[in-house]
């Protein structure tokens, strides 16, 4: 039998999701339990990354296990013509679960059908970015007590932007009102907009938010991706698009807060980093707990 493996937010249903939140809760009042111990975990990055890369191995090593793997891969066989085939094949035997990262979209899914080991998307190319989402929704249900009737506010890379994907068709279970803000050239693709349509929720599009940021439970800022642009003259005509500045936020609801998946660039001007309402930070720390959930579901750990 094939092993389970997590490639797209969807591949968890609503009892799984919620389950995996309550594991994490568990995990972040006692992160350091050796559930793990004896096991070893792979994790593959053929894109860069800071807080995937390092709250998986901070998961890892906090559960007693132990890590394989690259960060770069030009340092793997891959840099000699190796093929992803291949490098999964060989991977799979020398660890009990991969975490992979990679630019093309769906190669996660392709990945999960060579490995004997379960898979963990840790994002390809623009398409699904799913442990990013538990954690994200980790992060919206403690801070507004719920997960149900939120209203949250999309903003800048929603073209390219992998987590907003996977968010909103997580979110799309709780009855969410969205609200995609981002310039012409970087809106919301139309399969995602159909995805809300078959299942008859409400989406609005816009340009600016400036007028209506008062309505925002959450506001989900994203980077203009620099390294998913073919031409360098369109990324910058839209890349400061939108700055987010503490005096913007006077308006907003008191138990607003603001996540962004980080990494940033502009869209968030530091004078935002000390309001009560910034919470991307604390966000990337419930990604260590998320995916000592995660981990120990898919390997079936209790
Ligand atoms: N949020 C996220 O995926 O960050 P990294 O690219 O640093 O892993």
């Amino acid at each position: 039998m094939k092993p389970r493996s997590l490639v797209s937010i969807d591949d968890l249903n609503t009892g799984e999701i919620l389950k995996i939140l309550d594991l994490a809760a568990e995990f972040e009042k006692e992160p350091v339990q050796k559930l793990l111990e004896g096991k070893v975990v792979a994790t593959l990055f053929f894109e860069p990354s800071t807080r995937t890369r390092l709250s998986f191995e901070s998961a890892i090593n906090r559960l007693g296990g132990k890590i394989v793997g690259f960060s770069d891969a030009s340092s793997s066989s891959v840099s000699k013509g190796e093929t992803l085939h291949d490098t999964i094949r060989m991977v799979s035997s020398y660890s009990d679960l991969i975490v992979m990262r990679h630019p093309i979209e769906g190669s996660a899914r392709f990945a999960s059908e060579i490995a004997s080991v379960p898979v963990i998307n840790a994002g390809d190319g623009a398409n699904q970015h799913p442990t990013q989402t538990l954690l994200d929704m980790y992060s919206i249900r403690k801070t507004q007590g719920t997960l149900d009737g939120l209203n949250i506010f999309m903003v800048g890379d929603l073209k390219y932007g992998r987590t907003v994907h996977s968010l909103m068709m997580a979110m799309s279970r709780w009855n969410t009102t969205f609200n995609f803000i981002s310039p012409d050239e970087l809106k919301m693709p139309d399969e995602f907009k159909l995805y809300l349509e078959n299942l008859g929720l409400r989406y609005y599009e816009h340009s600016d938010f400036t007028d209506i940021i008062s309505r925002a439970d959450i506001i989900y800022m994203t980077r203009v991706q620099k390294e998913r642009f073919s031409d360098p003259i369109e990324y910058e005509k839209v890349k400061n698009v939108y700055v987010l500045k503490n005096a913007m936020l006077a308006n907003t609801k008191p138990n607003m807060r603001i996540l962004h998946p980080l990494p940033r660039v502009n869209e968030i001007h530091p004078d935002v980093d000390s309001n009560p309402k910034a919470y991307y930070f604390e966000q990337a720390l419930n990604g260590v707990y998320t995916r000592q959930a995660i981990l120990c579901s898919l390997l079936g750990i209790k």
